[in-house]
Formats: C-alpha cells, sequence, structure tokens
C-alpha cells in the first residue's frame, strides 16, 4: 500500500485488482467519495457471478432497492427510511443487553484453559445482537448463525465451489424464514427491526418484504464479520503493544479512542468501490467514464499526510478522520452500533483480565482469512 501510495503514479490501473484504478491517498479519495454524481455507488459488488446462485435467489441479491450499490435520490429515500429504524436512541439503549452478553462469552471464555477470543467472543457477539435486534427467536439462533455465515460466504470469491449446494441451501433456508417472520410481523407488529423496517417501508411504499430481506441480509454482510475483525485486530494490536495495553488497563476511559486507533491502524475492511459516471482525473490520472475504482480506505488511514508516524500504533493519537468507516452519504450505518459492541467488549475484557499473550505457536502463526476485501484473524488462542 505504501509504495502505491509514495509512487509517483498515486492513481494506477491494476490488473491484479480486478482491473480497477486503485487509489491510496487520504487527499484524493476523501473529495471523490463527497461526489457520487461523478463516482456512483451502482457498481457489480465484488463477489461471486450472481448465476451460480440460481433464479431463484438472485432476485434476493439484486434489489433495485438497495441501500449500498444506489445514489441519490434513491439513496437519500432509502437511507431516511431504513435511519428511522437504527435510531442512535435505539443502539444506546442496547448497551445494558450487549454488556450482559459480552460478560456472558467472557464468562465461558475465561473457563477454557486456552480460550480463543475470536470464536468465544468476537464471532458471536455481533452475530447475537443482530440477531436479537431483528427479533430472531432464541431457539434459531444456531440456525440463524450458520445462515449468517453462508450469507458471508456467497460474497467471498474463494469460497470453496463443493461448499456451494449447502451454502445456498442455507440461504434458501433463511429467506423462508424470514418471508415467514415478516408475514407473522404484518398480522402483529413487534418491538424489533424487523416491524420497524416494514413500518417505514410500508409508509413510504418503498421498502417491500422482499427489500426487507435484502437489507437483512445486507445488514450480515456489512455488519459481522466486520465488527468480529474490529474485535481481533484491536486485540492483536494491544498484545503487540504491551505499553499500549497499560495505559488502558490504568484508564479505560480511553478506550473509544482507542477502538478509534485499531479502527486506523488496522481496519476490518480494506476498500470501497465506484464507478465514474464521466471522464474525471483523479491524483493526476485520467480516469475514464465508466471505470471501476477501487478506493483504498486502508491505504489512506496510513497516509502520513494525514497521520504522522502513521505506522505506529498509539491509543492515544488523534485518530478522527480514519476511513474505516467509508465517507461521505455511504457512512457506515451500523458504525455506532460496532463503535458501541467494541467499547463494552473492551470495558469487560479489561475489568477481567489483567494480562493476556498469544498462546504457544499462535504470535507469528496468526491466520489472517486471505481476503482481499475484510482481514481480520480466524482465530486467536490466548493465554
Ligand atoms: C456501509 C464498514 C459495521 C451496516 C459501510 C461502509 C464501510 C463500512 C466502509 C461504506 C461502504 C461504501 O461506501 O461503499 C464497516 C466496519 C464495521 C461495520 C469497518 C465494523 C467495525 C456495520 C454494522 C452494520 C453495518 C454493525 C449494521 C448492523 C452498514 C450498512 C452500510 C454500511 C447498511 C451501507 C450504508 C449506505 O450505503 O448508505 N460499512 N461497517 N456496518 N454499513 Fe458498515
Amino acid at each position: 500500500y505504501a509504495a502505491l501510495r509514495e509512487s509517483t503514479h498515486p492513481v494506477q490501473k491494476l490488473e491484479a485488482l480486478m482491473g480497477c484504478y486503485v487509489v491510496t491517498r487520504h487527499e484524493d479519495i476523501v473529495p471523490a467519495l463527497r461526489n457520487p454524481a461523478l463516482f456512483s455507488s451502482k457498481t457489480t459488488p465484488g463477489g461471486r457471478p450472481p448465476e451460480e446462485l440460481g433464479e431463484d435467489l438472485l432476485r434476493y441479491f439484486q434489489p433495485g432497492n438497495s441501500l449500498l450499490f444506489n445514489d441519490p435520490p434513491l439513496h437519500t429515500r432509502l437511507r431516511t427510511l431504513v435511519s428511522r429504524a437504527f435510531t442512535p436512541r435505539r443502539i444506546a439503549d442496547l448497551e445494558p443487553r450487549i454488556r450482559e452478553l459480552a460478560s456472558g462469552l467472557l464468562d465461558t471464555l475465561l473457563a477454557r484453559e486456552e480460550p480463543d477470543f475470536v470464536t468465544d467472543l468476537a464471532e458471536p457477539l455481533p452475530v447475537i445482537v443482530i440477531a436479537e435486534m431483528l427479533g430472531i427467536e432464541p431457539e434459531r439462533r444456531e440456525d440463524f448463525k450458520r445462515w449468517s455465515d453462508a450469507v458471508v460466504q456467497s460474497t467471498d470469491f474463494s469460497t470453496d465451489k463443493q461448499e456451494l449446494p449447502r451454502m445456498i441451501a442455507d440461504l434458501r433456508d433463511l429467506n423462508a424464514y424470514l418471508e415467514g417472520a415478516i408475514e407473522r410481523r404484518r398480522q402483529q407488529p413487534r418491538e424489533d427491526l424487523i416491524s420497524a423496517l416494514l413500518e417505514a417501508g410500508e409508509q413510504e411504499g418503498l421498502l417491500a418484504p422482499i427489500e426487507v430481506i435484502a437489507f437483512t441480509r445486507l445488514l450480515l454482510v456489512a455488519g459481522n464479520e466486520t465488527t468480529t475483525n474490529l474485535l481481533g485486530n484491536g486485540l492483536v494490536a494491544l498484545i503487540q503493544h504491551p505499553s499500549e495495553w497499560e495505559k488502558l488497563a490504568a484508564d479505560p476511559s480511553l478506550i473509544p479512542n482507542a477502538i478509534e486507533e485499531m479502527l486506523r491502524y488496522e481496519p476490518p475492511a480494506h476498500a470501497v468501490f465506484r464507478e465514474t459516471t464521466a471522464d474525471t482525473e483523479l491524483g493526476g490520472q485520467v480516469v475514464p467514464k465508466g471505470s471501476r475504482v477501487m478506493f483504498l480506505i486502508a491505504a489512506a488511514n496510513r497516509d502520513p499526510r494525514k497521520f504522522p508516524e502513521p505506522d505506529r500504533f498509539d491509543i492515544t493519537r488523534e485518530a478522527q478522520g480514519h476511513l474505516s468507516f467509508g465517507h461521505g452519504i455511504h457512512f457506515c450505518l451500523g458504525a455506532p452500533l460496532s463503535r458501541l459492541e467494541a467499547k463494552v467488549a473492551f470495558e469487560e475484557l479489561f475489568r477481567r483480565v489483567r494480562r493476556v499473550s498469544f498462546a504457544s505457536g499462535q504470535e507469528g502463526h496468526i491466520d489472517w482469512g486471505g481476503s482481499l476485501l475484510l482481514r481480520g484473524p480466524r482465530s486467536l488462542r490466548l493465554r
């Protein structure tokens, strides 16, 4: 990333990166993401060729009303709608329940001889939180986790082809479950996110049940693995920088700023994509109309013009201005939720654990998953 960013051609078309124009400097990315008229989100998402999934699933995958893959004015109307169901108040009210969940998961983790921070805490926490927000019945929680994994796998190029039939079966089961859940709530609304989305959608005639299903799928893809990565990446950074661990142990009120630094230093998602609607110039390079552009937010987060000594992990630095949640009109809808989950999880960890280190054999052997876009440890065995 640094080689690209500091080269004399900071914007380049790279065949190795799906033929995208790759942009790495903070000062080039921010104005572009503020200009959705020129840099459109109506672009093909990375991922599996949709025809592999089968006709009946396709309609769930490519609804016209996706929040992430639309521009104004439709994006503005959709965003207003879902924001009504995703209010800061609704998120803040979740804090006691998130604390209870994090604490319970930590009980299990601490009872193990060699706990795995990822599978014991970082993976289950976001899945359970979103399941409860949606109003999934507790007895369907295990199914929901499996379905949710299938949704994430369906966006990943590297999923083994032999896994496809099982993954498709899981996606069908999820859709069938959500169709039933929506029908039940249409007859009798509940106090959950599905009801809130249906209600908001019906008022404007914009979110039909099929779009509620597609939006639920977006929440799972956008929210689960990213938050898992934030927790895992954050803990790795703290273990590798004992001085920062000590600062937090001495003063947990630094945790919110430390989370911003974790996001900057080791972002859960590395890039966002756009497509140019006209010929333009970016970082001294002509980019023709219709080009796919990959904005490497992970490279911008280490841009020395924006962050002094960018490769230093410093939980007290001014980390605001990192691009890990994107920028502009598509700024992450779930940012307050994932910040809250991370704050609570690290508060509970510091309350109960004085020191932590990698289990023998773990350090230097972290499996980072190998995805081009999402980065976080798949497993993190601890002592
Ligand atoms: C958008 C990252 C957690 C829901 C985005 C974008 C990024 C991002 C970079 C912008 C995409 C673009 O501009 O094309 C993250 C990270 C997270 C996280 C790093 C965790 C640390 C969540 C959670 C949810 C969520 C927990 C929901 C439960 C969304 C949605 C959008 C979005 C719905 C689309 C917003 C729009 O298009 O207007 N996220 N996300 N995210 N995120 Fe997140």
